[in-house]
């Protein structure tokens, strides 16, 4: 089956790691097609915005779209691109793995587990956000509604249930914010119910973000609203070693985008030792979603052969002694054979 894709190679480091990737991509035979569209920094010195037409009518009509970094210009009354593509397609579900790979700098191995944080409401979006005319006194509205809440409690067990996952932890405020966290969690006790063979936690998130620090491996699946898990999603990224091996995948009815968590690194880009592994789990988070779970999973173990085994082939900030290229070359040896 042929399926084409939106590629937006990014900003900075982004074509680097997105040449690497799609190497990779092309390796698997996963019977790809690529329509290269601009965004970004790239996007508004050639067409004067940041998310040209032409790419949004790509996304849509491809419904997938793999995304290097953008660098949002500072100080100049832009909005973060990212926000921008959340809100027009409706991608309602961030979810983002964290799994421990071999010589990382982290505090544990064998983590696997996933984030799923609501993206489109809840007091990371806040709306009327304002001051009082003296400017001493700041407000904002948290909205949570009971559709933003079903539909990624659902997500969140739908996706425990596809990768035949034991547990959801449902991390909220409920004893204090008793409205807005207090109906998320209300929500997510009436769904956990339509789930029977799936363990079903309740914590709050102070103490979840203890117990993530003391005991992850209690952690399976989380889902949450979205200031909650924006923290919490980082907080895991850290407990495997950082950004650099962070995907992420914003999920919608219509349309998916699948992206790296972390930024367009100005201060490397250029030097090709940029480190493709983030986009790269993002991809195979992106096979996954297309029902090719083999190809994502050839992806994940090939990384993990490869730092294991091929120190000379893998980029610094590994540890490893080579470049962008050369970790993708590795790669692509791996999932060829
Ligand atoms: N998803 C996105 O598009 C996204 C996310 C975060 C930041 N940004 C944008 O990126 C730009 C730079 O942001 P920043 O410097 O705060 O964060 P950053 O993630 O780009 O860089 C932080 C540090 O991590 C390093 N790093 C990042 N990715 C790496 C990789 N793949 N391999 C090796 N090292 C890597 C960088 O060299 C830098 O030292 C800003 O314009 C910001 O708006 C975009």
């Amino acid at each position: 089956m042929s399926q084409s894709i939106a590629v937006i190679k990014g900003d900075g480091i982004g074509p680097e790691i997105m040449d690497a990737t799609l190497r990779v991509l092309d390796a698997l035979d996963c019977g790809l097609q690529y329509e290269f569209v601009d965004a970004g920094l790239g996007a508004l010195e050639k067409h004067g915005t940041l998310i040209p037409k032409e790419s949004l009518d790509a996304i849509e009509k491809h419904s997938i779209a793999l995304k290097g970094p953008l660098t949002t210009p500072i100080g100049k009354g832009f909005s973060s691109i990212n926000v921008q593509l959340r809100r027009h397609f409706d991608l309602y579900a961030n979810v983002r793995p964290a799994i421990s790979f071999p010589g990382t700098r982290s505090r544990y191995d064998d983590i696997d587990m996933i984030t799923v944080r609501e993206n489109t409401e809840g007091a990371y979006l806040a709306d009327g956000q304002e001051y009082t005319d003296d400017g001493n006194t700041a407000l904002s509205v948290i909205k949570v509604t009971r559709k933003g809440s079903e539909r990624i409690v659902r997500y969140a067990f739908e996706l425990a249930r596809s990768q035949n996952r034991k547990k959801v932890t449902a991390v909220h405020k409920a004893n204090i914010i008793k409205t807005s966290s207090g109906l998320f969690l209300d929500i997510a006790r009436e769904i956990a119910e339509e789930y029977p063979e799936i363990e079903f936690q309740e914590m709050i998130v102070d103490n979840a973000c203890m117990q993530l620090v003391m005991n992850p491996h209690q952690f399976d699946v989380v889902v949450t609203t979205n200031l909650f898990g924006d923290i919490i999603s980082d907080l895991c990224a850290g407990l495997v070693g950082g950004l650099g091996l962070a995907p992420g995948a914003n999920i919608g009815e219509k349309a998916a985008i699948f992206e790296a968590v972390h930024g367009s690194a100005p201060d490397i880009t250029g030097k090709k030792i940029a480190n493709p592994c983030a986009l790269l789990l993002a991809a195979a988070q992106m096979l996954d979603h297309l029902g090719m779970p083999e190809k994502g999973t050839a992806i994940r173990q090939g990384i993990r052969t490869v730092l294991e085994t091929r120190n000379d082939m893998v980029t610094p900030d590994m540890g490893g002694t080579g470049n962008t290229d050369s970790f993708a070359e590795a790669l692509v040896e791996y999932v060829g054979r």
